[in-house]
């Protein structure tokens, strides 16, 4: 299905507001403009100059490896050990004493981990994990609540060259089974269970489970961190309590170096159908792009700022911009155990004014939830401390994001909305904050040393003012290196599409300077009487809409206009589902992006049914919207979602 080339679609996000960067910001930016300069004129050379802000045990001479393409080695006479990077050596360098991580569980206690403390802790660990058996190349599931020892167990791993594939706490027992199947995992590091939403939640259990299935035998430890004290059941011979075998080992390891395209991870995608895709990071080349990455976007001045991103470890995002991105730059962070909303809904901001949180990394989604709570809750709260916002994860509606800078950065701090995927392995397009005048729902520019496009169906690029499909041009150092165990499967979903050219699945469209906009995955493109329309831009002028929180909106089909838009709307705090509501959100959509684009059907709702990483699952609002079975529901955060929105449902007009 192709994406908007219509005319008037073209220029449906009629978002003027422009927002320079603060002087003061700029005059002391980590990256400037140079950066763009230097990567135009010497693409490798500024890469391999990247690479040397990373300490590495024997330097690189090469730099890419495109002989095979799509199969990159970067940096591949180069060794390195990662956990060295983001730990050891800013002991070395005298900042030992510095926090790393400012913990804080749910229930209120917390944790201060230094630099020092937690070269020791990672060391014990990877001693530990030896005495398990574990050897470079080993694959170890870690299957953990977001507590300090998330971060160290990984770090662990990366320190003796056991590939990990963290799965989500959330994750059922199936999902788990797959992917210590897929992976072929020798050892799983888990815990009794996570304090969630004001009570423990078990995980052990589902990892008990998990080993029952087939493809999970090779198993043979199961490494528990107690951290709730519930009831536990226990296997002998398999199960070790973690408080039982790392506190006694020694806090001395010898980082050993390891080749630059040694597997650092493997992380499963969701995907929509499918087994799970296991992508594959690799060591030297991940590293150099996750740090600079988190340098040059986040800008941290790791001697003042305290850095927070709030995803879970579990997706990319806390791989890269939570353990690999900030520490291996010596940020001082904020790693937070629970839900936003517990014991109240301003418990973020209560965080931000505790620890004086300047960065502050996060969802398109959990702003939107947080406009839906009311803004006189983030006004209690002193969030003077903030100076740069994030986002991550879907399109960022113009609303949300106006609402974000305003509500939570006073009206002050620039915001980068950072484009990026599990495959990408770091940050790809994204405003600079001392350097980009951003525009409200825009990623904008690729960053120094990445190359990206909209192109048409024919693989031409588009004009400005066009739409068409987002690729990357030319290899990048995190870039993933292939489906794990399966090659074909990496060339077909990626390299196939377009000749030469990474296939991202997203619509993007670029503005009349050029600048990118996000439009959501291809799949979310709907086709209504011959014009592409895409979700996110509907969604987008829903949301603009002040009774309107949140929308979600999927093409459902139709016997006359081959697909009908229908919208499932969370309204806002105060606003109440009045007769004539519908008429005029449907009026509302029709002034903002033309008559065409009018839901056919609105609905509104509570909930929406979300994936962990905060993804509408539009597959089963179509279901609902085509009156079919919903399809696997497994992966949602909140499986009641569904039933709710379904008893809902009024007949279809
Ligand atoms: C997909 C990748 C990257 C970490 C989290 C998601 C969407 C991500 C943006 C953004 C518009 C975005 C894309 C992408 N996406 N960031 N700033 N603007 N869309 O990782 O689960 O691998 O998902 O998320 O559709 O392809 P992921």
């Amino acid at each position: 299905m192709g994406v908007s080339s219509n005319e008037s679609l073209a220029n449906l996000l009629k978002e003027e507001r422009r927002f320079a960067p603060p002087a003061e910001l700029a005059a002391a930016a980590n990256v400037t403009a140079e950066d763009y300069k230097k990567a135009a004129a010497d693409r490798m050379e500024f890469w391999a100059a990247k690479a040397r802000r990373l300490t590495w045990d024997i330097a690189p001479t090469e730099t890419l490896d495109w002989s095979n393409p799509p199969f990159a080695k970067w940096f591949a006479d180069g060794k390195l050990n990662v956990a060295y990077n983001c730990v050891d050596r800013h002991v070395e360098a005298g900042h030992g004493d510095r926090v790393a991580l400012h913990f804080e569980g749910e229930p209120g206690d917390s944790r201060t981990v230094t630099y020092a403390e937690l070269r020791d802790e990672v060391s014990r660990a990877a001693n530990a994990l030896t005495e398990l058996g574990v050897k470079a190349g080993d694959r170890v599931a870690i299957y953990l609540p977001m507590i300090p020892e998330a971060v160290i167990a990984m770090l662990a791993c990366a320190r003796i060259g056991a590939p990990h594939s963290v799965v989500f706490g959330g994750f059922s027992a199936d999902a788990l089974a797959t992917r210590i199947a897929d992976a072929d995992a020798r050892v799983v590091i888990t815990a009794d269970g996570g304090y969630r939403r004001g009570k423990p939640s078990a995980l052990k259990p589902a990892v008990d489970e998990a080993l029952t299935r087939p493809g999970t035998e090779e198993v043979r430890s199961v490494l528990v961190v107690r951290r709730t004290g519930q009831e536990t059941a226990w296997t002998e011979g398999r199960d070790v309590w973690w408080h039982d075998v790392v506190p006694r080992q020694s806090e001395q390891h010898t980082p050993q170096a390891f080749d630059a395209e040694h597997p650092l991870f493997i992380l499963y995608t969701s995907g929509t159908t499918g087994k799970p895709k296991g992508i594959l990071h690799t060591t030297g080349g991940y590293l150099t792009q996750a740090s600079y990455t988190h340098h040059a976007v986040f800008d941290l001045k790791p001697e003042t700022d305290v850095y927070w991103c709030t995803a879970d470890i579990g997706w990319v995002t806390g791989h890269s911009y939570i353990v690999y991105g900030p520490l291996s730059n010596g940020a001082t962070q904020v790693l937070y155990e629970g839900t936003p909303d517990t014991p109240h809904q301003g418990r973020w901001w209560e965080i931000i004014q505790k620890y004086r949180v300047s960065i502050l990394y996060t969802a398109p989604t959990a702003i939107r939830t947080c406009m839906k709570w009311g803004d006189d809750i983030p006004a209690k709260f002193d969030l003077s401390s903030l100076r740069l916002l994030g986002s991550v994860g879907e399109p960022i509606n113009p609303e949300a994001w106006i609402w974000y800078r305003k509500h939570i950065g006073a009206d002050r701090t620039p915001i980068v909305d950072t484009w990026w995927q599990t495959e990408t392995g770091a940050i790809m397009i994204s405003p600079l904050p001392g350097v980009t005048t951003t525009k409200p729902g825009s990623a904008q520019n690729p960053l120094p040393g990445i190359s990206a496009t909209v192109i048409d169906d024919e693989g031409n690029e588009v004009p400005n003012g066009s739409g068409g499909y987002l690729v990357l041009t030319e290899p990048w150092p995190s870039m993933l290196r292939t489906i794990w165990g399966d090659d074909q499967r990496y060339l077909d979903t990626y390299w196939s599409r377009f000749e030469n050219r990474y296939f991202a699945g997203d619509g993007a469209k670029k503005d009349d300077d050029g600048d990118i906009w996000l439009l959501g995955r291809v799949d979310d493109v709907m086709l209504v009487s011959g014009h592409n329309i895409s979700t996110t831009e509907v969604e987008s002028a829903l949301v603009s809409h002040p009774k309107v929180a949140e929308a979600a909106v999927v093409g459902a089909s139709d016997p006359t206009t081959g697909q009908a838009i229908a919208a499932f709307v969370i309204l806002r705090g105060s606003a109440t589902e009045e007769e004539g509501l519908a008429e005029e959100l449907r009026a509302h959509v029709a002034k903002e992006l033309g008559p065409i684009a009018k839901p056919k059907r609105i609905l509104p709702v509570a909930e929406l049914p979300k994936t962990r990483s905060g993804k509408i699952m539009r597959r089963l609002l179509r279901d609902v919207a085509e009156n079919r079975q919903l399809g696997d529901v497994t992966t949602l955060t909140d499986s009641t979602v569904m039933e709710l929105i379904q008893s809902k449902l009024p007949a279809a007009p």
